[in-house]
């Protein structure tokens, strides 16, 4: 499907992300693996969450749609979760696929490392190009089965459970996935575990499984479980709104000349929020309002507009904060005045597709002035964008960020294979069309 943008005159109005991507996955994982019943209100009903949905039905969890996902309509859905825990997860009688989630496959792997029973898992294409070495390499420290593709590094992968041992270990990458795998087995394991991380990356998983009765405990950069010998407890969770979705309208709104955007209930955890103090120092105006805290996680309404960005350095330990949103910051960087830097971000190559290369490629059809950097980009601002024919890859964020780098491009955009949104979001081509008015001339 392809989708023509133009430049609105203005954009205004009020939107609600959809549901976090990330807790909606712990949430239908950990209550399924969980002792009890509970209720996900927000759940985000896109297609990597409901890959991990069918995972889970298919090894015994009971998952209940209260209110039906709709395409695109996107109305709040409601679950009802019901653990395997007391009789345990059982063997899946097919493959388990995880489509084009990276978290489906990491965590579920971090489960089945502790299950006594053989599970396949594969993906799509670009899933099964998408490094699993770093989750094998721990899950077999632990004692795991765990084989795949390659020389143990691609999907396919095979494992069969065992007996886990604690483990010390030192991630190689900032990343949340190999973390939360890891402290997914180390529950099941016959003494305590520490994971160390090189920076903080997003503690989701944490907060939720200390929620449902775990002994983890965080110091610093090392996170310390201790098994208790009893199963999760089912947790109820209302999922925030994704600042992930809710970034493309933060960048849309500071960078059109004339907008003002009412983003609600956007979850503002700081291991995710490095976005909002990027666009800050870039010179932004977000107001952040209605500060709250809901199901353990931070949530505030924030109000974005228009506004003069200059360009920054986004390096370090900043890194893993806004790791999603690199694509879309480029676009920021392309409406700043001056040069904006990444640097430190080589993950960005291993997402749903080379994010550097993808972003630099496509955004420069537009007539981005940038360039690639082995971990990361220079992006020079300020030059014009003009309309064109550019291609999201199948990859959800540059689908959406291209989209609004053809709100602020002089002329006509159009955006190939722009369905990939319904990944993360749904409803981003109606909330498109809901904010923007007018359209140039
Ligand atoms: C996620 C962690 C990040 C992120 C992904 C979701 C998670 O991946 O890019 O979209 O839910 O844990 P890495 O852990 O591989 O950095």
């Amino acid at each position: 499907m392809e989708r023509v943008v133009r430049a609105p005159q203005r954009l205004r109005g009020e939107l609600e992300p959809p549901g976090d991507k990330s807790i909606s996955h712990r949430a239908v994982l950990f209550n399924g693996a969980a002792r009890g019943s509970a209720l996900v209100r927000n759940f985000l009903a896109g297609a990597d969450c409901l890959a991990t949905v069918a995972c889970m039905q298919a090894m015994g969890a009971q998952v209940e749609f209260l209110t039906a996902p709709q395409a695109e309509e996107e109305v709040p859905v409601t679950l009802r979760v019901t653990g395997a825990g007391d009789r345990g997860l059982h063997e899946p009688a097919d493959v388990l696929n995880a489509e084009n989630s990276g978290t489906t496959m990491r965590l579920i792997s971090g489960l089945l490392a502790a299950q006594p029973f053989l599970s396949i898992l594969t993906g799509d294409a670009s899933l099964r190009s998408r490094p699993m070495d770093r989750i094998i390499r721990p899950l077999r420290l632990m004692g795991a089965q765990i084989w795949g593709r390659r020389g143990d590094a691609l999907a396919p992968l095979a494992i069969r459970g065992g007996n886990l041992h604690g483990i010390t270990y030192d991630l190689p990458v900032a990343s949340a996935q190999v973390k939360s795998a890891v402290l997914l087995a180390a529950l099941f394991a016959d003494g305590a575990s520490t994971v160390v991380e090189p920076a903080p990356s997003r503690d989701h998983s944490e907060r939720m499984l200390r929620a449902m009765g775990a002994d983890i405990a965080s110091h610093e950069r090392a996170i310390v479980v201790r098994p208790t010998g009893r199963p999760l407890e089912a947790v109820d969770v209302a999922v925030p709104g994704d600042i992930s979705s809710a970034a493309f309208w933060m960048v849309a709104g500071v960078a059109h000349p004339d907008a003002e955007i009412t983003l609600t209930n956007v979850g503002l955890n700081p291991t995710r929020a490095g976005i909002l103090a990027v666009l800050q120092r870039m010179g932004a105006s977000i107001r952040i309002e209605r500060e709250r805290t809901e199901g353990g996680e931070p949530v505030a309404d924030l109000v974005v507009r228009s506004s003069a960005l200059r360009g920054t350095v986004i390096q370090g330990a900043e890194i893993p904060l806004l790791i999603d949103e690199l694509p879309i910051v480029a676009v920021a960087a392309c409406a700043a005045q001056g040069d904006t830097i990444i640097r430190d971000a080589a993950e960005l190559r291993v997402k749903e597709t080379d994010r550097i290369a993808a972003t630099v490629q496509e955004l420069s059809r537009l007539g981005a002035r940038m360039e690639e950097l082995p971990d990361g980009m220079v992006i020079h601002g300020g030059a014009p964008l003009t309309g064109a024919a550019c291609d999201s890859r199948g990859d959800h964020r540059l689908a959406m960020s291209l989209a609004i780098a053809g709100l602020l491009a002089r002329g006509e955009t159009t955006v190939r294979a722009a369905e990939a949104v319904s990944v993360s979001y749904p409803g981003f081509w109606r909330d498109l069309d809901r904010v923007a008015e007018g359209t140039e001339a």
